[in-house]
C-alpha cells in the first residue's frame, strides 16, 4: 500500500492541475467580489457627491469677500459662521461652556413636589431650593431653565438659539420680572474678543410641595393630570404639566443624604430616535446646595458653574453606504463558495470518480485530508482577494475593522463552511441539484438574513438567547459577524475612532464572541458527522462500512486463514455440485485445494461468491452471483462471457470493492476482499465499463495522477506513462496532451485501459475494453493487454467471441448467475461444438440431391436451414472425415451445378449460444 503522503501528493498535484484547467471559472469566481466591490465603491462615490455640499458641512466665511464656495483662498470655518444644522458639523476642540440649565414646563410657575420620611427636615431643604435675591452678578445664584428640546450633544445649547424664552426660577418674582443674560463662549475667542449670546431671561416663580408619599408624586407626574383623559399620552400630559421635578428625600437627614429625584426628560421624548442630553444635573446641583445650606448654613453654596461638551473632530455627513450593506453583500460573497464546494464533491461522486480513484489506491484519508485541504486554499485564497481588493478601494468595512479580527472570522467560518459542504455532499447524487440547492440557500440566507434576522439583531431588547438560537444556523452567524463588522466600521466612521478591535469583543451588544464560539463548536460536530457518514452512508467511499465501523478497530484483524475453515467444512454438504458440469466442478475443487494447501500460484480465488439482492416490494430475491468459484494464475488472463443480466457486472464490482458479497469472498494475492480492500488495491487495476475520467485533465495528467497513485515518482513515472502512452497509441500528434473531453470513444476507452495498466498492478479487472473501438485500435489494445498479461491475472468481459478467443487463455461462459463452463476456447469448441456446419447452394432443383449427398456422409445430420436451393447442415464430428466430404462434394459437381459450398467448424459464438439457451430456457438474448 502506497504511503498517506504519496497519495496525498498524487491527488494534490492533479488537483492543481484541474483548478489551473479550470481558471475561467476561478477568475469568474474571483471577480464576483471585486465586482460587488466596485459597486459598493461607486454607489458610496455617488451618495458622497451628493452629500458633499456646504450645507452637510461645517459653516465657513471667507475672509477676502470673494464667494464662499468657490474661489476663497482665505476662509474660517465654526460654529460662530454656521447655521444651526452646519454648526454640529464642526470640529470643536474645545467645546464652549454653557450655564446648566433646567427642563422646564412651558408654564408661568413650576412647583417640585417632595416627599421623605421627615417633613420638618424635607420642608427645610425644600426651602433653600429657589434663591430669592436679585444678585445676578454670576449665573451660580441663578437658576436658569429652558422648555426647548436638548439635542444629543451639547456643543451648541439649543435654549440659546432658539425663539422661546429662557426662565430663571425665583421663590418670589419681582414685578419687573425680566433680565438680560450674556453668555460668554470663552472656548471661541475671535480677535481676541469673546463672543457673547445674549438672551432675555422670564422669571417663573417656583414652588415646593410636600406630598405624604412617592405615589402622590408620581400621580401628579403621570396620572395625576390625566385623570380627565386617560387617552392622553404620556409625553402630552408631560406636556402640561407644570411640575420641574419630584425629590424624595427618603431616610435623609442632617448626617445623612439620601434623595431620589424623578425628572421628565424633555417634551418631546417618543422613546424613540437617538438619546438626547439630559438636563438633569442642575436638578441634583439644587438639591444638594439647597441640603448643604440646611445642614451648614446660608453661607455656604456648592457651585455648578457650566457644563461642557467632549471635544470632536469634523463630523462627516458622509453615510457609509458600504458598512450599512456591507452584511448583505459579503454574506452572498461568502457563501458562493458554498455551491463550488458542494458542486466539486458531487461531481467527483456522480461521475463515480471518488471510487474509480479508490479503486486505484487513494485511501479514503487523504482523499478527504487532501479535498479539504484544498478547498481551504481555495476559500483562503478567494478571501484574502476578497479583502484585499475591499481595502484597496477604500471601504470602511475592511479598512477600519483590526485586520486579525477579521482573519480569524473569515478563516473560522470557510471551515465551517466546507465542513457542511462535504456533510451535504451525502444528500446529493446529482451536480445539477447541489448546484441549484446550494445558489438558492446563497440568496435565500442572505435575504433572509437582511430581512428577518437583522431586525432582531438591531433590537436591543430582543432575548439574545434567541439571537443564539437562531445563530446556530451557520448563514445567521455569518450574517451576525458581517453586521457586527458593519456596525463598528460604521460608528468608527461617524466618530473617527477604529473599528472593532480585540477588546470590543467583550462589549455587552457585540454579537461577535458568540458567533466565532457557535462556529468553532459546529465547525468540530460538523466535521465529525461528515467524516461518519462518509463512511456508513454514502457509497462515495466503496463498500459501506457498517454504521458501527469504528469498533472494529478494537477487533483482531482477520486474517485469511481465519475463513478458510469454513469453506473446507463445507465439502460435501453442497447440493449444487451435483448440477454442475464437470469442468466447473473440477474448477471448484481446484479452488478448494488451493485454498488448502495456501498455493500462492493464484492471484485471484473466488470461494464460493455469493450475491443476493432482497427482495423488494414484494418481488422475489434475485440471485445475481450464485456460488461462484475460480481460481486464475499468475500470467492467466480469463474472459467472462454471458448475456446481458447474467451476472457478470455484479461479480466484477463484489471483486472491486463496490458492493459486498452476500456470502463466500474472494482472496487477491492472498488478501480477502472483505476486510482487505484497501491493500488489495493498491494492487489492481481497473477499466470500467464507463470511462472515467476528468474532462478537463489530459491523457497524460490521467497517468500521472494514476501513476503517483501506485507510487512510481520521478523518472520511473515519466518512463511509464509514455510507454504507456504509446502502447494505447496516444502518445503521438499531441494525442496525450489533449484534455479527455475531447477524446473520441475510442480514445478514451484506449485511456481507460492504460489506466488500468499503469503501475504494474497484479490484478486487472477489465470490463468490455474494446467496446466501440474500430479495427486497428482494437488489434492494438489487443496487443497491450497480451503483454500486459504475462506479469498479472486479467479478468476480462466482452461480448466479442473474437477478443475472447484473441486474449483469453481461458474462458467462463456465465449465465443466470452460475458458470456454465470453463476452459480454454479450443477445449469449449471440442466439448460444445463437436460438430461442422456444411452449407451448400444449387439450383433448387437439386436440393434432394444434396440431402442425399448429405445423408450419405452422416445418417445423423440434421438440416438447420434452407432457403432457395442454399441449405445448411449440421454433422456430428465423429461421422464423418473432412477428406470424405470433399471426395463427395467432386462426385456430385460432376453430376450437378454446384454453386458454392462450405464447410465450417463451430465457432465460440455457436457455443456461446448453445450453453446460454441451455441454461436458460427462457430467451434472454434477444
Ligand atoms: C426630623 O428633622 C428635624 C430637623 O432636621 C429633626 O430635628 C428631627 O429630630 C427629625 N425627626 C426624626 C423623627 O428624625
Ligand atoms: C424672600 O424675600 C422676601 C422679601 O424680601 C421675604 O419675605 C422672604 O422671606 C424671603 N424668602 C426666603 C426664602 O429667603
Amino acid at each position: 500500500m502506497t504511503g498517506f503522503w504519496t497519495q496525498a501528493n498524487a491527488l494534490f498535484r492533479k488537483n492543481l492541475t484541474f483548478q489551473i484547467r479550470n481558471i475561467k471559472t476561478n477568475v469568474r469566481m474571483i471577480l464576483f467580489p471585486v465586482v460587488l466591490c466596485l459597486l459598493l465603491m461607486l454607489l458610496q462615490a455617488a451618495i458622497n457627491r451628493q452629500l458633499d455640499t456646504p450645507s452637510n458641512k461645517c459653516g465657513c466665511k471667507c475672509l477676502d469677500g470673494k464667494n464662499v464656495h468657490r474661489q476663497c483662498h482665505k476662509q474660517v470655518c465654526g460654529i460662530e459662521y454656521s447655521d444651526s444644522k452646519q454648526a454640529a458639523l464642526c470640529p470643536v476642540y474645545s467645546p464652549p461652556e454653557w450655564p446648566p440649565l433646567l427642563q422646564m414646563p412651558d408654564f408661568r410657575a413650576v412647583r417640585t413636589d417632595f416627599t421623605g420620611r421627615n417633613r420638618s427636615f424635607g420642608e427645610g431643604v425644600a426651602g433653600n431650593m429657589f434663591p430669592n435675591s436679585s444678585d445676578f452678578s454670576s449665573f451660580d445664584g441663578v437658576v436658569l431653565g429652558s422648555a426647548t428640546p436638548t439635542a444629543t450633544s451639547n456643543f451648541l445649547e439649543p435654549a440659546f438659539i432658539s425663539s422661546s424664552p429662557i426662565y430663571y426660577v425665583q421663590s418670589q418674582c419681582r414685578s419687573n420680572s425680566t433680565i438680560s443674560i450674556a453668555v460668554p463662549l470663552k472656548s471661541v475667542v475671535l480677535d481676541e474678543h469673546l463672543v457673547f449670546f445674549y438672551a432675555e431671561a422670564k422669571c417663573v416663580q417656583g414652588q415646593n410641595l410636600w406630598r405624604n408619599s412617592d405615589s402622590d408624586i408620581i400621580d401628579d407626574l403621570y396620572v395625576g393630570h390625566n385623570k380627565g383623559n386617560p387617552k392622553k399620552k404620556t409625553n402630552e400630559i408631560l406636556k402640561t404639566n407644570e411640575i420641574l421635578a419630584g425629590y424624595d428625600f427618603l431616610n435623609s437627614d442632617i448626617n445623612n443624604y439620601h434623595v431620589t429625584v424623578w425628572h421628565s426628560a424633555h417634551k418631546d421624548d417618543t422613546g424613540n430616535g437617538p438619546y438626547r442630553i439630559v438636563r438633569v444635573p442642575r436638578l441634583i446641583n439644587l438639591v444638594s446646595n439647597a441640603f448643604l445650606q440646611y445642614v451648614v448654613g446660608h453661607s455656604t453654596q456648592m457651585l455648578f458653574d457650566f457644563v461642557k461638551e467632549m471635544p470632536k473632530r469634523e463630523t462627516e455627513t458622509r453615510t457609509d453606504f458600504s458598512s450599512l450593506l456591507g452584511p448583505l453583500f459579503f454574506t452572498w460573497v461568502i457563501l458562493q463558495l458554498f455551491p463550488i464546494v458542494l458542486t466539486a464533491l458531487v461531481y467527483e461522486k456522480q461521475q463515480n470518480l471518488r471510487i474509480m480513484m479508490k479503486m486505484h489506491g487513494l485511501g479514503d484519508g487523504p482523499y478527504l485530508m487532501i479535498s479539504y485541504g484544498y478547498f481551504l486554499a481555495i476559500s483562503m485564497v478567494y478571501m484574502f482577494c476578497f479583502v484585499a481588493f475591499g481595502s484597496a478601494v477604500g471601504l470602511n468595512f475592511f479598512t477600519l475593522n483590526d485586520y486579525s479580527i477579521q482573519f480569524v472570522f473569515y478563516f473560522i467560518y470557510v471551515n465551517l463552511q466546507i465542513a457542511l459542504a462535504f456533510l451535504l455532499a451525502a444528500l446529493f447524487s446529482n451536480v445539477k441539484t447541489a448546484a441549484v440547492v446550494g445558489y438558492i440557500t446563497v440568496f435565500g440566507t442572505g435575504l433572509l438574513g437582511g430581512f428577518f434576522f437583522q431586525p432582531f439583531l438591531q433590537d436591543k431588547s430582543f432575548s439574545r438567547v434567541w439571537i443564539i438560537v437562531m445563530m446556530l444556523y451557520p448563514g445567521f452567524s455569518l450574517y451576525a459577524g458581517l453586521y457586527e463588522f458593519s456596525q463598528y466600521a460604521f460608528y468608527g466612521n461617524y466618530s473617527g475612532a477604529d473599528g472593532m478591535q480585540w477588546g470590543d469583543l467583550s462589549d455587552k451588544d457585540n454579537n461577535l464572541a458568540h458567533v466565532l464560539i457557535i462556529m468553532v463548536m459546529e465547525w468540530f460536530v460538523v466535521v465529525f458527522m461528515a467524516y461518519y457518514i462518509d463512511q456508513v452512508v454514502t457509497s462515495g467511499s466503496g463498500v459501506r462500512k457498517s454504521p458501527l465501523f469504528f469498533l472494529k478497530m478494537f477487533k483482531k484483524k482477520s486474517t485469511m486463514s481465519s475463513f478458510r475453515k469454513p469453506s473446507l467444512q463445507r465439502q460435501g454438504s453442497n447440493v449444487n455440485v451435483q448440477l454442475e458440469k464437470p469442468d466447473v466442478v473440477q474448477e471448484r475443487e481446484r479452488v478448494e485445494q488451493s485454498l488448502a494447501e495456501q498455493d500462492t500460484s493464484h492471484s485471484i480465488v473466488c470461494d464460493n461468491l455469493k450475491k443476493v439482492y432482497p427482495g423488494r416490494d414484494g418481488n422475489p430475491e434475485k440471485f445475481a452471483v450464485r456460488g461462484l468459484s475460480l481460481a486464475i494464475s499468475h500470467g492467466e488472463c480469463f474472459g467472462m462471457l454471458g448475456p446481458n443480466g447474467a451476472g457478470k457486472t455484479s461479480f466484477i464490482n463484489m471483486m472491486i470493492g463496490l458492493i459486498k458479497p452476500s456470502s463466500g469472498t474472494a482472496y487477491i494475492q492472498g488478501l480477502d476482499i472483505r476486510s482487505n480492500m484497501d491493500q488489495i488495491y493498491a494492487n489492481m487495476g481497473v477499466c470500467p465499463q464507463n470511462d472515467l475520467l476528468w474532462e478537463t485533465l489530459t491523457g497524460r495528467e490521467h497517468l500521472l495522477f494514476y501513476g503517483r497513485l501506485k507510487n512510481l515518482k520521478g523518472s520511473a513515472l515519466t518512463q511509464a506513462v509514455e510507454e504507456s502512452l504509446k502502447s494505447v497509441n496516444l502518445f503521438n500528434g499531441g494525442v496525450a496532451d489533449k484534455q479527455a473531453g475531447k477524446y473520441s470513444g475510442g480514445m478514451k476507452r484506449r485511456l481507460s485501459v492504460a489506466i488500468s495498466l499503469i503501475g504494474d498492478p497484479k490484478v486487472v479487472y477489465m470490463d468490455e475494453p474494446s467496446t466501440g473501438l474500430d479495427p486497428a485500435s482494437r488489434n492494438n489494445l489487443w496487443n497491450v493487454v497480451k503483454r500486459a498479461k504475462q506479469n498479472r491475472a486479467i479478468i476480462l468481459t466482452t461480448h466479442s467471441m473474437e477478443e475472447a478467443e484473441h486474449l483469453c487463455d481461458r474462458l467462463g461462459i456465465f449465465v443466470d448467475g452460475s458458470l456454465q463452463c470453463v476452459g480454454n476456447p479450443k477445449e469449449l469448441k471440442g466439448r460444445y461444438g463437436g460438430s461442422y456446419v456444411f452449407t451448400m447452394t444449387t439450383s433448387s432443383h437439386h436440393e434432394a440431391d444434396v440431402e442425399n449427398l448429405v445423408k450419405g456422409l452422416s445418417p445423423n445430420a440434421n438440416k438447420i436451414y434452407q432457403i432457395s436451393g442454399t441449405q445448411k447442415f449440421e454433422m456430428p464430428k465423429q461421422d464423418i472425415k473432412i477428406a470424405d466430404v470433399f471426395r463427395a462434394v467432386e462426385n456430385a459437381k460432376s453430376r450437378f451445378t454446384v454453386q458454392a459450398w462450405g464447410l465450417a467448424d463451430t465457432t465460440l459464438e455457436d457455443v456461446f449460444i448453445k450453453v446460454a439457451r441451455e441454461a436458460q430456457p427462457v430467451d434472454v438474448l434477444s
